[in-house]
């Protein structure tokens, strides 16, 4: 049965199914996401809803992000971002703890719910939890007038258009790009120089080409699935920014293909989930050129004397990894702070296909809703 949209219309335009034409859809949506939202005047980012002054947001001690699920990965992703860029210290949660967790949160501190519907309970909870003691907060949100952007002070709308797949593709795309303006933004009111703006402006501006680009792959990515089609585990690392990357991806595939999928920060591989290394166990290493390659290779090397088929995301053109992992899949080059919005292409896609051979129903996967209402 063909999904439909709110308006009762089927716009597949082509594509088999939302998810995949979502995963299309994401140069365009990161488009939207910075349209009319890069200053290169003043070298930073501007946001019109945010309802805060840049003299209060100057005074931010500390960034609280919430969210759950594909937008507690952007969240993790924004804590790099805001941390890297800005040098404000970040605390993610997931906001069915935060609701309850009553942590102590220091004056100046923002809290940003990061969602896209806008309507997932423990989300709303716990912005509606953190404003009751006083806390300002936010939202970066894809749906306009939802509930979360109703009750939040102010925040980012991501522009992304209707996300009707159930697992998330160009919300979270969009989320890290916004997260990514954001952490410019918070970062030029503070030490960020007139010129490091700039470049992090030119880098913004290449990724939906690079985006586009790594879309390129959806062929080798289906002739990779067709292989690893009947895994009944697969291990997703990545370090650092792409981190929070490996989790997306095995979320990806557990929610669409039911197959039991973990991510980890590579290095922590040696403490536990080396032990599921064996000849039908793969992993998937996303090891592109950037500060942690050699770590990283070092972990592909002993997955692969242990004898772990390895997939890898790699840059173009790299022998050592070619040389090493079984499948190599290759991502185009962006800044490290972006990598996770490239890298996560190939993932989603590889989710996609490995669903679809086994027969799954990518749109609608058992269990899950789109967004999550109730508690
Ligand atoms: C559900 C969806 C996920 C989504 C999560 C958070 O679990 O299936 O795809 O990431 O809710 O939703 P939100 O709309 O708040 O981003």
């Amino acid at each position: 049965r063909p999904l439909e949209t709110e308006s009762g219309e089927s716009s597949l335009e082509g594509f088999d199914h939302y998810m995949l034409k979502e995963i299309y859809e994401q140069p365009e949506a990161l488009r939207n996401a910075m349209r009319g939202r890069l200053d290169d005047e003043n070298a930073t980012a501007v946001f019109g809803g945010l309802n805060l002054t840049p003299q209060q947001l100057r005074t931010v001690e500390r960034i609280i992000l919430t969210g759950c699920g594909t937008s507690w990965h952007s969240a993790l992703v924004g804590e790099y971002l805001i941390e890297d860029l800005a040098r404000i210290p970040v605390n993610v949660e997931y906001a069915s703890e935060l609701r309850y967790r009553n942590p102590p949160i220091e004056n100046n501190t923002l809290v940003f719910g990061i969602t896209q519907s806008g309507e997932t309970a423990d989300t709303l909870a716990a912005l509606r939890e953190t404003k009751r003691k006083g806390h300002r907060a936010l939202a970066v949100c894809n749906v306009v007038g939802s509930s979360i952007a109703q009750a939040a002070d102010g925040g980012v709308y991501l522009h992304a258009g209707p996300e009707i797949g159930v697992a998330s593709t160009k919300a979270f795309t969009s989320q890290c790009c916004v997260l990514a303006m954001l952490a410019l933004y918070f970062g030029r009111l503070r030490h960020l120089s007139f010129e490091s703006g700039k470049s992090i402006i030119e880098d913004l501006r290449q990724l939906p080409n690079a985006v586009q680009q790594a879309l390129t792959c959806n062929e080798q990515v289906r002739d990779v699935a067709k292989k690893y089609q009947n895994a009944s585990t697969v291990l997703y690392l990545g370090r650092q920014y792409n981190f929070p990357t490996a989790l997306e991806g095995a979320l990806k595939l557990k929610e669409i293909s039911y197959i039991h999928a973990e991510g980890y920060p590579a290095a922590e591989m040696k403490h536990g989930p080396i032990a599921l290394v064996d000849d039908e166990t793969p992993s998937v290493f996303i090891i592109p050129r950037g500060t942690t390659y050699d770590k990283v290779m070092s972990n592909m090397e002993e997955v692969k004397a242990r004898g772990g088929p390895v997939i890898a995301l790699a840059s173009e053109d790299d022998p050592q990894v070619q040389a090493v992992a079984d499948d190599v899949i290759a991502v185009p080059q962006v800044a490290e702070f972006l990598q996770p919005i490239v890298n996560v292409v190939p993932l989603q896609l590889l989710s996609y296909h490995i669903a679809l051979l086994r027969g799954c129903d990518v749109d609608k996967p058992r269990n899950l809703a789109k967004s999550v209402t109730v508690e």
